[in-house]
C-alpha cells in the first residue's frame, strides 16, 4: 500500500511481546538534506530513499522547480539542467520544515533564492535566524518580506561561527558555500552521522569541503558538481525505535543494515535501563531479561542523547520499577506525547522541558485507550505504548509517522504485534 493512501489510524491489540529480525530503512535525515542539495547538481541518482511523505514532498519541489525524472523503488533518479529559480512558498515550508534547505542550495546556484518561512511546529519554534545570520555574516543579502525570504548574493565568502551547532543551519550553509569564488570556514558546526554522510556526498560529486577540526569545516569554492550516483545512509533513529518496541514489549529484537556507532548514547541508556544490548558491525538486537530501572536522560546535541529518541525512551520509562527523570534540550516543546501517556496510567509530573516519568500505579499497568500523536517520533512512540498496554489502543494522526516511518506498522506485525489499520 502506498504511504500516500494509508490510514490515519490504527487499532493496537496490547501486551504481545516481539521477537525476531527487522532491517532498517534509509535515513529519512539524511535523504532529505542530500535531496535539499540537488540544485548544486545537473543529474544524481540517490538510492535508498525511503518511501516517506516527506520524501515525496521533497522530489515533488524539485519537480515543481523544474527537475525531471522519477522516485521508485527507493530510487531518487532527476535531471536538473533546466530547473527555474521559483520561489518555494509557504505551501511547501509549512507542510515541510526541510524545504527551508533550499534557500542555500538556490542561492549558490541561481545567486538568489525565496523561500517562505517555515511553520513552527508542535515540537518547537524552530526559527532559522541561524541559517540567516550564516547567510548575511559570508555576504549575502537578507530581506524577510510578508511570510518569505528573499537571500541574494554573487558568492559567499568568509567565516562564521554557529552560536549553536544547528544541523539545518549546517546543512544550509554548507549548499550556499559550494561555489564560492575563493573559500567559507564555518565554525561550531552540527556534528550528526548526517552531516558527514552530505559531505562525502558532496565531495564525491566534485566539491572541496575539509575538517579543520571535529567542529569546523572548510568550504573551498568549485566550478560545478558531476554526476553521481550515492547511497542513503540507514536510519538510526528508526532502528532505536525498532529497538526500544522489544524491549518495552519483553521481547527481542535484532536490527540489521544499521550502524551502532550512530546510537552509542541511547544504547547505552537501554543498557542503564536494564536491557540485554548486542551489537555486530551492522546490526544491535535489544533483549528485555528482567524488570526496567529508571535512569535520567538529557537530550542535546550530537553525540549527546538525540532528541529524536527522546519519546521512544520515555514509553521505557513509564514501565520501569523506579523513576525516571527526562530533560528535553533541544526543542522548547517536545513532550505533547507525554499527555497522551498519562492518559494511559503513567505517572508523570512536568516542570517545563523537564518531566519526572514513574509507571502506573495501577499494578495492571497502563491501559488502553484512544491517544493522538503530535509528530512522527511521538506517533511511532504512542503504537509502542499501545502494544504495552492493557486491552485496545487506537492511535490517531498517523500522517505524522508515515512522515518518517516507511512500513512501520507492517514491520512491527511481522515481530508479533497485533495492529491493524483503521
Ligand atoms: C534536524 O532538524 C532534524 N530534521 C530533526 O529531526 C532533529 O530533531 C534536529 O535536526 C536535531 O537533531 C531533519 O534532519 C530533517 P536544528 P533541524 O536546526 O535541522 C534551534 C525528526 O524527528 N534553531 O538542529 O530543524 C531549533 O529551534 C526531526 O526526524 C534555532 O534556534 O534542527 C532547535 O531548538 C525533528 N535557530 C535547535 O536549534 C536556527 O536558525 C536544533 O535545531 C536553527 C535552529
Amino acid at each position: 500500500m502506498s504511504v500516500l493512501t494509508k490510514s490515519d489510524s490504527v487499532v493496537v491489540s496490547g501486551q504481545t511481546p516481539l521477537f525476531g529480525t527487522v532491517t532498517t530503512q534509509g535515513s529519512k535525515n539524511s535523504a532529505l538534506p542530500l535531496l535539499a542539495s540537488l540544485p548544486l547538481f545537473d543529474e544524481v541518482e540517490i538510492a535508498n530513499c525511503p518511501d516517506l511523505t516527506d520524501i515525496h514532498v521533497m522530489v515533488d519541489t524539485l519537480k515543481y522547480l523544474g527537475a525531471t525524472g522519477s522516485f521508485s523503488d527507493g530510487v531518487v533518479k532527476l535531471n536538473l539542467r533546466n530547473i527555474m529559480n521559483r520561489p518555494i512558498s509557504e505551501e511547501f515550508t509549512n507542510k515541510l520544515r526541510a524545504s527551508s534547505l533550499f534557500l542555500g542550495s538556490l542561492l549558490a546556484r541561481f545567486g538568489e533564492a525565496r523561500v517562505g518561512m517555515p511553520g513552527g511546529c508542535v515540537i518547537g519554534s524552530r526559527p532559522l535566524d541561524i541559517h540567516l545570520n550564516g547567510f548575511k555574516s559570508l555576504g549575502a543579502e537578507v530581506d524577510k518580506g510578508a511570510g518569505n525570504i528573499t537571500v541574494t548574493s554573487n558568492g559567499l565568502e568568509g567565516q562564521f561561527t554557529l552560536p549553536l551547532p544547528s544541523v539545518g543551519a549546517t546543512q544550509n550553509l554548507i549548499y550556499a558555500s559550494v561555489f564560492s569564488p575563493s573559500e567559507v570556514k564555518l565554525h561550531n558546526i552540527a556534528i550528526e552521522p548526517e552531516i558527514f554522510e552530505l559531505v562525502d556526498f558532496l565531495n564525491a560529486a566534485g566539491a572541496n569541503i575539509t575538517f579543520e577540526n571535529p567542529k569546523t569545516l572548510t568550504i573551498r569554492g568549485v566550478k560545478r558538481l558531476n554526476p553521481i550516483q550515492f547511497n542513503v545512509q540507514p536510519d538510526r533513529i528508526e532502528a532505536f525505535t525498532l529497538l526500544v518496541a522489544g524491549v518495552a514489549t519483553k521481547g527481542s529484537v535484532k536490527v540489521t543494515h544499521c550502524r551502532p556507532e550512530h546510537l552509542t548514547a541511547p544504547l547505552q541508556a537501554l543498557e542503564a535501563m536494564g536491557a540485554k544490548v548486542e551489537v555486530g558491525d551492522d546490526w544491535i538486537e535489544a533483549s528485555y531479561i528482567g524488570p526496567l530501572k529508571g535512569i535520567q536522560v538529557e537530550t542535546g546535541f550530537y553525540p549527546a542523547f538525540p532528541t529524536d529518541c527522546q519519546q521512544q525512551i520515555s514509553i521505557l520509562m513509564a514501565l520501569a520499577e523506579t523513576p525516571s527523570i527526562l530533560s528535553e534540550k533541544v526543542f522548547n516543546s517536545r513532550f505533547r506525547h507525554l499527555d497522551e501517556l498519562r492518559n494511559m496510567g503513567a505517572e508523570i509530573k512536568i516542570n517545563d522541558n523537564s518531566a519526572v516519568i514513574q509507571r502506573s500505579e495501577n499494578e495492571r499497568g497502563m491501559i488502553g485507550c484512544k491517544v493522538d500523536s503530535y509528530d512522527l517520533r511521538g506517533a511511532a512512540s504512542m503504537i509502542i505504548a499501545g502494544m504495552v498496554s492493557e486491552g485496545v489502543t487506537t492511535v490517531q494522526s498517523l500522517r505524522y509517522l508515515y512522515r518518517g516511518y516507511e512500513e512501520f506498522i507492517e514491520k512491527l506485525n511481522r515481530l508479533g504485534a497485533e495492529i491493524s489499520y483503521r
